[in-house]
């Protein structure tokens, strides 16, 4: 840990506490004319420092991402090397934000940037040290399915083999939320007839989890297939109790990824939707206020989605008109295999095709009254196996009527990016968990809202009120709190680079 000294942090056995000065520009457009007030806030921050024994239990455990993220904290927990054709390899967090980045401190005495790893500011969850358990409906026992993952080396598979000889639980399965074509793995489906005894089944495998492994904080992820869309029904998704009423009488609009959720919010767990349905509806998003905890999502923001972006904001944010954004995909996997059919493809396409938006209504001069054409394909292609292809099409208005085309063409194991981002949103809740503010409105410190917007660098299509999807803007809010935890300033930092040079 950096070892950090400031007017406004102080530190007994158990708490950081950070006292800062909240300063909100509020602006009000009349007429197109912008006015700005300032309002400041004292903020007092308290961060628990004992990291807490956690475990995560993943929905889809048995799938390509389960496996990875498995068999990704075994291999570093244990150190482990091995050959491949391009030379020896050594386990790594490598895309993984919390674990192989690092944030700029402040600067030396001579002005030059000084940079400290992301998990040196405050006390952070080791991913060494997640417990991880979880369901999946095939009974495939996970070193198998790692090697039917084809995503690791086989030198790596070897070494993993005798430590992942572990069969998930059974699991919720509907027919018809995920694709028909998944219907031949379903083998390994909970027993019980009702919806509610399917819930109560799941809430007491997080209990037995919990116990058995003396945990003392549980994360429930969902990377299991993607669902299809759920109509959102008045009666049934509103209100919490509505929807427990709708889970006791088998109501058809209740999925297998809902009653993950409500059994979460019941055992006062947190709950992270990685695909891209609209699992959290309202009621969800109130159990988790009710009950203290969080939720987040959705849709693991992975390969062409964080390009894309990124991509949107340097064009955007220079003053380049995007024209259209065309992203074709294919890839082999069993993921690729369920978006092949056309409603799990549609929850997609939603979550996929929402990216550019932020970007869009960051510049009112170009998007005044048009918006960026989309499209998105993604195809099958069994022998793709997990590597996936994404190739992007970009074509953007410059200066004097000129067009710009860019083409990207990406290609890497799909599961290889998304369980780092997997690793970060687990680690990242904990600390938010342990995290509590007075704001000086008589409510004493108090958590953060129950929808983790903070988490949103992990989301293609992150929930919470004005949440943003514009990439370098997520790592900012992410490295800004660590910062303002400890009582610094980030503004401080950027003036003292600025000031120092130009005297
Ligand atoms: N890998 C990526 O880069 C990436 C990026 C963004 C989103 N995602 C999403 O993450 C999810 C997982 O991806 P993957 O490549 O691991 O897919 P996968 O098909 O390999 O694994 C999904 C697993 O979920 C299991 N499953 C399905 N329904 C279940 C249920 N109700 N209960 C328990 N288990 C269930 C399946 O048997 C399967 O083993 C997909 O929805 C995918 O769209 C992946």
């Amino acid at each position: 840990m950096v070892n950090i000294t400031s007017d406004n942090r102080s530190e007994d056995n158990e708490y950081i506490y950070s006292s800062y000065k909240y300063k909100e520009n509020i602006c009000v457009d009349e007429n197109e004319k912008i006015s700005v007030t300032q309002k400041q806030t004292d903020i007092l921050f308290k961060t628990q420092k004992k990291v807490k024994r956690t475990g995560v239990m993943i929905v889809g455990l048995g799938g390509n991402n389960g496996v990875t993220f498995t068999g990704g904290i075994i291999a570093n927990r244990c150190c482990m090397e091995w050959d491949t054709r391009r030379g020896s390899k050594k386990a790594n967090y490598h895309g993984s934000i919390t674990q192989s980045s690092c944030i700029q401190l402040g600067n030396d005495k001579k002005g030059k940037n000084v940079y400290t790893p992301f998990k040196s500011i405050v006390p952070m969850l080791d991913p060494n040290n997640i417990v991880v358990g979880g369901w999946d409906i095939s009974n495939m026992p996970l070193n198998k399915a790692m090697k039917r993952s084809m995503v690791f080396e086989p030198g790596l598979i070897d070494l993993l083999y005798e430590k992942m000889d572990l069969t998930p639980l059974p699991g919720v399965y509907y027919p018809g939320f995920i694709a028909k074509n998944q219907d031949e793995r379903a083998n390994n489906i909970l027993s019980g007839k009702s919806k509610m005894e399917h819930m109560n089944i799941i809430r007491k495998n997080i209990r037995d989890f919990k116990k058995d492994n003396e945990l003392e904080y549980v994360i429930v992820l969902w990377s299991a297939n993607t669902e299809k869309m759920v109509d959102i029904n008045p009666f049934v998704h509103i209100n919490p109790s509505d929807l427990l009423s709708s889970i006791h009488v088998n109501s058809p609009y209740i999925s297998p990824s809902m009653i993950y959720a409500v059994a979460s919010m019941l055992e006062g767990c947190v709950f992270l939707n990685g695909s891209p349905q609209n699992t959290i509806v309202p009621a969800i998003a109130r159990m988790a206020s009710d009950n203290n905890t969080f939720v987040g999502g959705s849709d693991f923001k992975s390969g062409q989605t964080k390009i894309k972006s990124m991509l949107s904001d340097y064009y955007i944010s220079t003053g380049v008109k995007v024209e259209y954004v065309v992203s074709y995909n294919h890839l082999g996997n069993n993921d690729g295999l369920n978006l092949s059919s056309d409603k799990q493809f549609k929850s997609k396409e939603i979550s996929k095709s929402g990216v550019l938006t932020d970007s869009m209504n960051s510049n009112p001069i170009l998007y005044k009254d048009d918006c960026i054409d989309q499209c998105v394909v993604i195809k099958y292609v069994e022998k793709t196996k997990d590597t996936k292809i994404a190739i992007d099409e970009w074509l953007s208005s410059i200066f004097m009527g000129g067009e710009q085309r860019l083409v990207t063409y990406t290609t890497c194991e799909d599961s290889l990016l998304a369980v780092p981002i997997m690793y970060d949103m687990i680690i990242l809740t904990e600390l938010l968990s342990r995290i509590t503010y007075d704001d000086s409105k008589d409510n004493g410190f108090v958590n953060f809202p129950s929808i983790l917007s903070l988490l949103s660098y992990c989301f293609k299509a992150p929930l919470g009120e004005n949440v943003c999807n514009i990439l370098h803007k997520q790592i900012k809010d992410m490295s800004d709190l660590l910062l303002i935890l400890n009582g610094i300033d980030k503004s401080d930092i950027m003036l003292s680079t600025h000031i120092k040079s130009s005297l």
